[in-house]
């Protein structure tokens, strides 16, 4: 056979000029398109064939069911690793050393607390019953309000500032959010504490608690799986919203709001209330037959990207009996493995290659862990935090980028004369 050149070649058929561009990564340059025709557009909703940016942070295979972290195996960095290590390899790009891990460690451990007037002025302006995401995004953006320096984009040192402030209060936004929600006065951070220890302090103590080093483990493993995944939906809200030059809280909490929606973040806490509702093993096939004919999405399945096993839910699933030793197995266990069963059995999941993802089992940890429904995507948003971060950096690092800004296909009515309300 002979050599396969890696160029594509467009050609306009209207005019028969022809552009050849190279084909790197899997990957070739819509400034082909520019060359053709400057006024020619690619159709593409929804960006399912569109590469918007360049990037280091994260490598995904969804056919093979991979996911690294600027190189690393998620399953590696799950097994050996803690949230804080990988979220500074998210922000630095390399592991870190021992003295730089410490020194990463004491900051985010050293800028965990909150300014009063968030809980006295803002939290507590809430409407009673206000769901703790609608809080957590609102108070991203407010965060903010306290940082003029967090404008000054171009210096390195305010963004690193700002970088460390929003992985360190996310946490004590988050337990602030459910504290309020429930009606408990707010506990302070405790530097002693490890990330997830603190978290984990922040939302439960009420007199003497220890965190069970199990469960402590347990929520810093979920932290790492949810630290970053390339692309997604929240992420390109931080992008998007990041081009503009906003400030990184409001960049964050516009990624907040994204993952807020029951397709992506929101999905862990539909994932529970849908196993409810089967409410018991017997049920099952009937909720499958439902879906296969429409009613409702079988929630915590399917992926935009992997077309296989999300390597997240498997690790999760393991965690998920780890923590059921401590807590005692939740009772919606046996619904969601024979769902999994049924579903992965089935020709509707298996020609569509939908499979179990992140959300599938994270939801039933957080239940058993003692978390409201409606704190789960709240859980999500704290580690990924620390993803769309380094995404904003790698952004306003990278000379390629503009203010997003894509094109449209108008499909509105042609010009027409005003008419007179009367007239109508
Ligand atoms: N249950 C039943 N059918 C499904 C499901 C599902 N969960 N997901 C996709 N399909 C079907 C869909 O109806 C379509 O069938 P057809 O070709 O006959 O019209 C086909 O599979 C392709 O679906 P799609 O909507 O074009 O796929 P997408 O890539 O746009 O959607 C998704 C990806 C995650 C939004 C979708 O799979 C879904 O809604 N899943 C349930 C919600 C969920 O679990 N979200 C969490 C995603 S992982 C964490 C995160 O990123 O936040």
């Amino acid at each position: 056979m002979g050599h396969v050149p890696d160029t594509i070649t467009i050609t306009d058929d209207r005019t028969g000029k022809s552009v050849t561009v190279p084909i790197t990564d899997g990957v070739f340059p819509s400034s082909a398109l520019r060359e053709l025709d400057p006024s020619l557009f690619m159709y593409d909703p929804a960006y399912l064939s569109t590469a918007a940016c360049k990037s280091a942070i994260t490598f995904l295979d969804g056919d093979a069911g991979i996911l690294r972290h600027r190189g690393y195996p998620i399953e590696q960095l799950a097994e050996h690793s803690t949230y804080l290590e990988v979220a500074y390899l998210l922000i630095h790009g390399e592991l870190p050393s021992q003295q730089e891990l410490d020194t990463w460690t004491y900051e985010i451990t050293h800028h965990t607390f909150m300014h009063e007037n968030m809980r006295k002025r803002f939290v507590d302006g809430f409407h009673y019953d206000a769901h703790p995401m609608g809080m957590f995004v609102s108070a991203i953006a407010a965060l903010g309000t306290f940082y003029d320096d967090a404008k000054q984009l171009g210096d390195e040192e305010s963004r690193d500032k700002q970088i460390l402030r929003l992985i360190a209060k996310a946490p004590t936004l988050a337990a602030m959010c459910h504290r309020f929600s429930v009606g408990l006065p707010f506990f302070l951070p405790d530097n002693e504490l490890s990330y997830a220890a603190n978290f984990l302090t922040m939302m439960w103590k009420i007199g003497e608690y220890d965190v069970h080093p199990v469960l402590e483990r347990a929520m810093d493993v979920l932290f790492i799986l949810h630290a970053d995944h390339e692309q997604n939906c929240g992420t390109t809200a931080m992008r998007v919203v990041g081009s503009s030059h906003a400030d990184p809280y409001s960049s964050a909490a516009a990624a907040a709001a994204a993952l807020y929606g029951p397709l992506h973040g929101g999905a862990n806490e539909q994932v529970v209330r849908m196993l409810g509702d089967i409410g018991s093993i017997d049920n099952v096939d009937e909720f499958v037959g439902d879906v296969k004919g429409g009613k409702g999405r079988l929630m915590g399945f399917g992926h935009r990207v992997y077309k296989n096993y999300d390597p997240r839910a498997q690790i999760i699933k393991q965690t998920a009996y780890e923590v059921f030793e401590v807590t005692g197995k939740n009772p919606l266990l046996d619904i969601a493995l024979k769902l999994e069963e049924a579903a992965l059995a089935d020709s509707y999941f298996a020609d569509r290659r939908l499979y179990p993802n992140v959300d599938f089992y994270s939801g039933l940890i957080y239940q058993a862990m003692g978390f409201p429904i409606e704190m789960f995507t709240v859980l999500f948003a704290i580690p990924r935090t620390s993803g769309w971060l380094a995404h904003w950096q790698e952004l306003l690092g990278d000379e390629d980028q503009k203010i997003s800004r894509p094109r449209q296909w108008y499909a509105g009515p042609e010009e027409r004369d005003y008419v007179k309300l009367s007239e109508r």
